[in-house]
């Protein structure tokens, strides 16, 4: 079988050979292209009081000027209707009020500079506890709850509480994002665009426009990266490009460089959590107490499904008896916060992961044996009352690292090191995670494919999925060629389309191997029916089998169809099953930390994570090693600062650069990392057996914040804990090492 084969991802050489087309670079290859500038206002906060663009005009090179008058649809680029591409109301220092389009991208960029925009400037609010002083919240008030809180908290032998404040993330994809249009020779707009989700950006040109779907057509080709940030971000720029492209008869090229991605688009949301929790004497959860408030930017965008995530993942691995989770999204001056791997599980899942990290010591427990010990068991419920199905394989991984890392061992060898050394020390920590794998928002998980077989036997398969260098192609081409039973060599992706495939889900929440895979499969399988019958019994080679079939008048092509069944989710009440399974993981970090400087380094990182019977193992591992530097990353370097002073500054991104905004490279990887994947972990009723893994890994960082929490504790007395700020950089942890040495 072709599906669980270990192969390189399918345009593996063409990324690393330079090859690899992005939408971008098909911009050498479009004849008469315009190029989009934005006008970025330098205001936080402000009324635009008129723009005015003679002297734009007058400038060599420039076209046009794209403004809210030249929208024939709806002028918005969201799906709440509440984002405005054009706005009249600055929202967030950068905001683009207006495009130009000209002959070169340097012209267009000096007709932006020559528009003249009277701003009224308006206060602005800057972060979520500016927000939470101003009383400023946008979306719903969402609650998951279970049990009484307030009377468990009463009984519990043990009651702690605290803040848990952690940050945003920017995506950092290494392709910005970008669009190309035209108006194609049927008169069809015709829009190439980095996007995750396909469907959406061609809604979002036809209500812009002011057409009808039929008459825009989306096409993604590959992303150099996503993660989240091409779910909903990417619609306004691919609309600006159509706007033009139909206006002035040519193709238009938006593509932003680094600064303007950075300042323009929304990264993860930063939460923060005020929560009590109580437990019993032998460190058993017995109650948490939770308000999450996210910061969701301007707009709402994906706030409202992040946050419900969120909440639905505060219980992480965990049992507790008696919960109650609050989420609100505060309204800031800042671009709007959006999905970013995990989608808001890594926030939820974070509160719960700092309360036990901080709680161990005072209830006088190894950390890891605190998690161990509060591990949910079979039939037993989430707070939001899905059943959590295989509990044993968390501890069964636990068990598997716990042996392979061998962690006994090293324990007794970081004690002594510990013991020798005064100015480093060095901890190990072990978390847990658990996914769940699906949209909360049951509609959302349906896909489609559409798999060709020709006269000569080669075939052509599209699906609704995109490529984003997650592997998902690689898996679709082995499922389709599993399921015909041809070599794979036969087997071609064609890129995505919004053509091919209609209606199609983001490529996100992980599942769209899950969902295109069946999809892919299903219409394979009919292809595939039809052949038995044709070969009636006699054996043929596929080649002479598809020529027969061809002369019998067979149908070579099917359209394949798949929904997740067993699925409910109650959006007013969190309440339901909107996951199909979780996926599992756990994580093992060992850290060295400087009594000096608070700097770190992660010596080894030991992982086990269950990825069911893998589709592709060498995808999945690089899914896994990418999922946790990228965790890492948000946990222990990026930092995100807005100018929070009260100059005229106030709420600017400040770490607008690579220079300014640090990334894991490769002097920040562990320098030992040993991945397994979790062994006799078929998934019945998923394709082939396999588990989602694009974003659960993500979620394994957690130990290495959690290895930085012991290690600066252990600059202290025996047995104290210590409060570590997120993201964990060289300065916060070196606050939590002077914490710990004042006894605090
Ligand atoms: N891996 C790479 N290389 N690049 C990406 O942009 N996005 C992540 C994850 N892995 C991403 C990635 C995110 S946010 C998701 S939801 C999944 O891939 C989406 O793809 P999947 O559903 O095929 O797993
Ligand atoms: Mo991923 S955050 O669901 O695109």
């Amino acid at each position: 079988a072709v599906v669980g084969e270990v192969l390189p991802h399918e345009s593996a050489d063409l990324h690393v050979t330079g090859h690899a087309l992005y939408t971008d670079d098909l911009v050498h290859r479009t004849r008469d292209v315009l190029h989009a500038h934005p006008v970025q206002a330098p205001h936080t906060h402000a009324r635009v009081a008129a723009i005015r663009h003679d002297a734009a005009l007058s400038v060599p090179g420039v076209v046009r000027v794209l403004t809210g008058d030249d929208v024939p649809g709806v002028n918005d680029a969201g799906v709440k209707h509440d984002e405005p591409l054009f706005p009249d109301e600055v929202m967030f220092h950068g905001h683009a009020v207006c495009w130009v389009l000209g002959e070169t991208l340097e012209a267009a960029r000096l007709g932006a500079a020559a528009v003249e925009v009277e701003y009224e400037p308006l206060p602005a609010v800057v972060g979520v506890r500016d927000a939470i002083a101003q009383g400023s919240f946008q979306g719903g008030h969402p609650s998951v709850a279970r049990g009484d809180v307030e009377a468990s908290l009463a009984g519990a032998a043990h009651v702690f509480s605290g803040e848990t404040e952690m940050a945003g993330q920017e995506h950092f994809y290494l392709e910005t994002q970008c669009a190309l249009a035209h108006v194609d020779e049927a008169g069809q707009v015709f829009v190439q665009s980095s996007t995750q989700h396909p469907s959406e950006t061609q809604e979002v040109v036809a209500h812009v426009l002011g057409r009808a779907s039929h008459a825009v057509t989306v096409q993604c080709l590959r992303m150099g990266g996503g993660f989240g940030g091409k779910e909903m971000q990417p619609h306004g720029f691919a609309a600006v490009a159509a706007l033009g492209a139909v206006l002035t008869g040519r193709p238009v090229r938006v593509r932003l460089t680094r600064q303007q991605d950075m300042t323009m688009t929304g990264k993860r949301h930063g939460v923060l959590a005020q929560w009590r929790a109580g437990f019993d004497d032998e460190g058993h959860l017995l109650a948490l107490d939770a308000t999450l408030t996210s910061d969701g930017g301007w707009s709402l965008d994906l706030s409202e499904p992040v946050l419900a995530r969120a909440l639905c993942h505060v219980d992480n691995a965990y049992w507790i008896p008696d919960v109650r989770l609050h989420g609100r999204i505060a309204r800031t001056h800042q671009a709007s916060s959006t999905a970013f791997r995990g989608f808001g599980g890594p926030q939820g899942m974070l509160v719960v992961e700092d309360v036990l990290g901080r709680c161990a010591p005072a209830l006088g427990l190894d950390p890891a044996e605190l998690r161990r010990r509060n591990f949910y068991a079979e039939g037993q419920e989430t707070p939001y009352g899905q059943p959590v199905r295989h509990p044993d394989r968390l501890a069964a991984a636990w068990e598997q690292l716990a042996a392979s890392a061998g962690l006994d061992e090293r324990r007794a060898e970081i004690a002594s090191y510990n013991r020798e050394h005064e100015h480093t020390k060095r901890a190990l920590a072990v978390t847990p995670a658990k996914f769940g794998i699906s949209f909360n928002f049951t509609a959302f998980n349906q896909a489609g494919a559409l798999v060709h077989v020709y006269k000569d036997g080669s075939v052509l398969v599209n699906h609704g999925g995109t490529e984003m260098g997650q592997g998902l192609h690689t898996k679709m081409l082995q499922v389709a060629a599993t399921a015909l039973g041809v070599p794979l060599a036969r087997v071609r992706l064609a890129p995505t389309r919004t053509d091919k495939v209609p209606n199609t889900s983001a490529t996100a929440a992980s599942s769209s191997a899950d969902l295109n895979g069946a999809a892919v499969k299903h219409a394979c399988e009919q292809i595939r029916a039809r052949l038995v019958e044709v070969d009636g019994g006699r054996g043929l080679a596929w080649e002479e089998l598809v020529r027969q079939a061809y002369f019998a008048r067979v149908q070579l092509w099917a359209a394949g169809f798949y929904r997740t069944e067993g699925l409910r989710w109650d959006v007013a009440l969190m309440r339901g099953h909107p996951f199909k399974y979780f996926a599992y993981g756990v994580a093992a970090a060992e850290v060295e930390v400087d009594g000096f400087t608070g700097a770190h380094r992660t010596r080894r990182v030991d992982i086990v994570h269950d990825v069911g019977d893998s589709l592709s193992p060498l995808v999945d591992l690089g899914q896994i090693e990418g999922g946790f530097v990228q965790g890492a990353g948000w946990l222990t370097l990026e930092d995100l600062r807005w100018d929070d002073s009260d100059g005229a500054g106030r709420g600017r991104l400040l770490t607008h650069a690579a220079s300014t905004y640090k990334l894991p490279s490769f002097s920040e990887l562990p320098e030992e990392m040993h991945v397994s994947l979790l062994e006799h972990a078929h998934e019945d009723g998923a394709v082939y057996g396999s588990k989602a893994v694009g974003e659960p890994p993500l979620m394994l960082a957690f130990a290495v914040r959690e290895a930085l929490r012991a290690a600066a504790a252990a600059f202290g007395p025996d047995g104290a804990g210590v409060a570590l700020a997120a993201p964990a950089t060289p300065e916060a942890v070196y606050w939590a090492i002077e914490a710990a040495r004042a006894g605090r």
